[in-house]
């Protein structure tokens, strides 16, 4: 099989497509056959070993000191079943199925856990875009409904709202009943309001710190905010959700649930198959959609990184990485 590999960290250059042998599912494990994948910004942290902050040393030690561990990246995935490993049950070959795993996905071929993050395609999703989901909509939901606690009725703050967390932040709080403002450049005015959001903010044109107003939820997933930048923000309650975090914001996170009055939350995101049902559900009932940015042949990954890399982009960022990519469009116009 083909699979983008990497042996040493640094710039998209260092990744390469290369010939691997497929895997085999051991018991309890399911064989995809990936149709679709995309890159993420955790992808490119990975890749260059660009670990925000404090993670640096840990990130080196869980994924490789001085060169990596694992030599295929990629945690997003569409396509279908291809084989059963021993014992599972609930899934089919030939069955479409997305989901989310740490690495290994930037390959036509994936081994995940049948008890991991991976379901069948919901009917009103197409299979590429369930693809743009599982990243973006998995971490929007755990920072919104686990760490900030977002309840119906309560004001959010979405900073990088039209990014690749922001995009499914922006719908995930309006699906947990929140009025929403979204903060991005503003040409992405429409996008963010088209997702849910009531208000907008051009960071461009307004800092942080001149920003009047309340919310309940301050959700940063870009790293363009510290907690003095948004306190005045925030109620009593409040709570400040930095997706990138160092130092400071864990001494902070620590010293504001001592001292009372608006706490700062860090945490990491998740992978659960609940959580991923959840998001499928939204998608069912029309409250939530994968927003895509571009689609790369897989070919092209290197230039997929590099739109990634410029913090630009407009929800996800998709490779069309196997023969199923072809096949599953061509079967639902036979169909
Ligand atoms: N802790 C965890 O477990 C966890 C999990 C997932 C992600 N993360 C981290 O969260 C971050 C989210 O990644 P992502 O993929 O969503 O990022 P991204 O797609 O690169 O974000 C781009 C977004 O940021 C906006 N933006 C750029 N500069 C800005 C500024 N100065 N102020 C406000 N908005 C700005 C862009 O708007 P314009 O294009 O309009 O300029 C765009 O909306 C990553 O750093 C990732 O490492 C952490």
């Amino acid at each position: 099989m083909q699979a983008a590999v990497y042996s040493e960290y640094g710039t998209a250059d260092v990744v390469r497509i290369e010939d691997r042998a497929r895997p085999v599912p051991g018991p309890g494990e399911i064989l995809v056959k990936v149709a679709h994948g995309s890159v993420t910004t955790a992808d490119w942290r990975l890749r260059a070993a660009a670990f925000p902050g404090v993670l640096a040393i840990p990130g080196r030690l869980m994924f490789g000191l001085r060169r990596p561990r694992r030599e295929v990246l990629g945690s997003e995935f569409a396509g279908e079943v291809a084989a059963l490993g021993p014992g599972v049950t609930g899934f089919a070959p030939g069955q479409p199925v997305f989901g989310f795993v740490m690495q290994g996905a930037h390959a036509e071929y994936l081994v995940v856990r049948a008890e991991g993050a991976v379901l069948a395609v919901p009917e009103a999703l197409a299979l590429a875009d369930a693809a743009a989901l599982p990243f973006g909509g998995l971490s929007a939901l755990v920072f919104l409904r686990d760490f900030a606690q977002v309840q119906p009725g309560q004001r959010v703050l979405v900073i990088g709202a039209s990014g690749g967390v922001g995009v499914y932040a922006v719908q995930i709080a309006r699906a947990l009943g929140a009025e929403v403002t979204g903060m991005a450049s503003g040409g992405n005015e429409a996008l963010v309001r088209g997702l849910g959001a009531s208000g907008f903010i051009d960071y461009r044109t307004t800092k942080l710190r001149d920003l009047e107003g309340r919310f309940d939820a301050v959700i940063d997933t870009v790293g363009a905010a510290r907690f003095k930048d948004v306190r005045h923000l925030l109620g009593k309650t409040g709570v400040f959700v930095p997706l990138n975090f160092g130092l400071r914001e864990i001494g902070q996170a620590l010293w504001t649930r001592a001292l009372g009055g608006p706490r700062v939350r860090i945490g990491v995101s998740g992978d659960t198959r609940a959580d991923l049902a959840v998001l499928a559900d939204w998608v069912t009932q029309g409250r939530l959609r994968p927003v895509v940015d571009r689609r790369f042949a897989f070919r092209a990954i290197r230039a997929a990184y590099a739109h990634v890399e410029g913090r630009h982009r407009r929800g996800s960022v998709l490779l069309d990485i196997g023969s199923a990519a072809l096949v599953q469009p061509l079967r639902a116009v036979l169909a």
